[in-house]
């Protein structure tokens, strides 16, 4: 197939157009590098260096390279920022992908997945998370991802895009060459290896006096790779489907001391560990069911072994500790 993957030189976008050029499609990277990093893009991925709000030059790329499926990374995904400053994530996240949206309807490109959260969820009433939860994200970032869910239902009915959702939890670890580059870094895993590489680094852990075992909030941790296995399978289930919703997770929740100590094994040493304050907006615990994608599409985590994640993201970070900084 010819497939469009926008935000191809981010994080997890990387890794999904590695593993469909290793499946013999031909990939478009389009992604303007306000956040990846072209080195993140493999070589037999054909770049394009461009905004998905510029509709006119995706149009062009779309029909230049005949697209017969997309698949949507592209996005602003700084929760924090998205409250101080919800009119960027509104307009990169929302517009942005109507822009695209506007694409695939005009040129009958069919064949959509879409990188939704975990935020939709907002705090869980239970856990472990089901697709048919309560949805009430409690940031802008969860809004614009749930926003975009139900225009899906919309333009299915309407130009008949099909399209999954696919709802990850927290993504992490690193393939060979690709891993976790964010700038500045929010997400855990890189955030506790930075400090076990540098020993001027500490640790911050935002409260310990949560209601879970060891009083730290618990968190569901999937790999990249797995994540990347779930767009695959779902672009090869899409047809005639409408609109699919999928959590992504392991479905098995680690406190953020139990990341601390994995790192810790893997490193050799002791972090130097702070208590700080509880985050507002934190949930004690956020665990995905992933029986959906299980039963259905037949995905199983298997690089998602909390170990395996730590070990992979290690050895990605030792080779590149200023990420992809020459
Ligand atoms: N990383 C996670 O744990 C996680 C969890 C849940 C959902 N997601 C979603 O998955 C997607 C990918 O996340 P990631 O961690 O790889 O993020 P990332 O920031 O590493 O990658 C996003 C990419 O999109 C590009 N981009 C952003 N806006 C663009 C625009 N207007 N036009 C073209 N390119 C643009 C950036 O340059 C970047 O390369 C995002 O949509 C995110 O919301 C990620």
């Amino acid at each position: 197939m010819n497939i469009l993957v926008t935000g191809a030189a981010g994080y997890v976008g990387s890794v999904c157009a590695a593993e469909l050029v290793k499946q013999r499609h031909h990939v478009v990277a389009y992604d303007d590098l306000r956040a990846g990093h072209r080195q993140a893009v493999v070589d037999r991925v054909h770049f394009v260096k461009g905004d998905i709000a510029d509709t006119e030059r995706l149009k062009r790329v779309c029909k230049q390279h005949q697209i017969e499926a997309v698949m949507h990374f592209a996005g602003d995904i700084l929760v924090g920022e998205s409250v101080r400053n919800p009119r960027l994530v509104y307009r990169n996240n929302v517009c942005g992908t109507l822009s695209l949206l506007e694409v695939l309807a005009e040129l009958k490109i069919r064949r959509l997945i879409f990188s939704s959260s975990a935020a939709v969820y907002g705090e869980p009433k239970s856990v472990p998370i089901q697709e048919d939860h309560p949805t009430s994200p409690i940031n802008p970032y969860g809004e614009t991802k749930l926003v975009i869910e139900r225009a899906l239902t919309w333009y299915y009915r309407a130009y008949g895009i099909n399209s999954a959702a696919l709802r990850y939890f927290n993504a992490a670890g690193a393939t060979g060459d690709l891993g976790e580059d964010h700038r500045p870094e929010t997400h855990l895993v890189p955030r506790v290896l930075a400090a076990a590489l540098d020993p001027d680094l500490s640790f911050e852990i935002y409260g310990d006096d949560y209601p879970t075992p060891d009083g730290t909030c618990i968190r569901d941790y999937v790999h990249v790779l797995d994540i990347a296995q779930a767009h695959i399978l779902a672009l090869h289930s899409l047809s005639k489907r409408g609109v699919s919703i999928y959590n992504v997770g392991h479905g098995k929740g680690y406190s953020i001391r139990a990341v601390v100590k994995a790192a810790e094994d893997i490193a050799g040493h002791r972090l130097d560990i702070r208590v700080g304050e509880r985050r507002p907006g934190d949930p004690a615990v956020l665990v995905a069911s992933a029986r959906k994608l299980k039963r259905e599409l037949k995905w199983e985590p298997r690089n998602s072994d909390l170990k395996n994640i730590i070990r992979s993201a290690w050895v990605w970070m030792r080779k590149h500790p200023k990420g992809y900084r020459k």
